[in-house]
């Protein structure tokens, strides 16, 4: 499939999914960009609606649609469909109503032989982050920015993550957490579109499309430079989410 065919099917998915969440904002641009060929780009908005189904819950809605975008970006990723140096597609994984998102960089050696995110030993730094906070692994959501594992860990390009980023940037659409913790360099500044570095980004509260986000070091960094100053520095950060979010209270 050439890529603008591919384009224009993610474009046309990602319009499908708006319209199964219900009400949603939508770049004209970009439904055009699923029908027309040379559909010039638009900045004007419009509102589509449409019912939710009744019978349904909001988690199982929303795990509904993640199942979806799970099964579109194992068919379609611009990035992930190419590479060939990796086993398991690492999708994802938590509540899909979850009030915290914890977005990391890519998966490692323990994710790709499993198939889940952060279950090596960054991962067991995370797990316990998240219960020092007071929360459970299962009521957080955890991704990453690249879905498949990158050659010798190496960190994502700008390339790979622009190609396999709109999946995780779908993921947030449909979870809408009330607030985002990324974890490290690529994520943060996918999300933030900015080539800032982690230590002039983390500890202040930033923004991703109207939900807040914390930027903070990731567990590997941590790993590598367990320091007291380091700790110090992700545990504030931490804290900063707990106060926002109202736990530990
Ligand atoms: N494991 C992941 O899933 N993501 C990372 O960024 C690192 C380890």
């Amino acid at each position: 499939m050439h890529d603008q065919d591919r384009v224009q099917r993610i474009a046309r998915q990602h319009a499908e999914t708006s319209r199964l969440m219900g009400v949603d904002f939508l770049p004209v641009g970009a439904e055009r960009a699923s029908g027309a060929q040379n559909a010039e780009p638009s900045t004007e908005i419009e509102v589509r609606t449409a019912p939710a189904p009744k019978e349904a819950s909001d988690r199982e809605r929303r795990q509904a649609l993640l199942d979806q975008l799970r099964d579109r970006h194992a068919s379609d990723c611009p990035h992930c469909t190419r590479s060939t140096t990796h086993s398991k597609l690492v999708f994802g994984e938590g509540a899909a109503d979850a009030r915290l998102m914890f977005v990391g960089e890519a998966p490692g050696a323990e994710e790709d032989r499993t198939g889940r995110p952060f279950v090596g030993r960054a991962g067991e730094l995370l797990d316990k982050m998240i219960r020092a906070m007071g929360l459970e692994r299962e009521e957080v959501y955890i991704a990453n920015v690249l879905k498949c594992r990158p050659p010798n860990n190496a960190t994502p390009t700008l390339e790979e993550a622009s190609r396999c980023g709109p999946y995780l940037l779908e993921q947030i659409r449909v979870i809408r957490p009330e607030a985002i913790v990324t974890l490290g360099k690529p994520a943060s500044q996918l999300l933030l579109e900015s080539k800032e570095t982690m230590g002039a980004m983390r500890g202040s509260w930033r923004e991703y499309q109207g939900v807040p986000l914390m930027p903070t070091f990731h567990p590997a960094y941590l790993l590598r430079a367990y320091t007291d100053e380091n700790r110090a520095k992700v545990w504030s950060d931490l804290q900063q989410v707990m106060e926002r979010l109202g736990l530990g209270r």
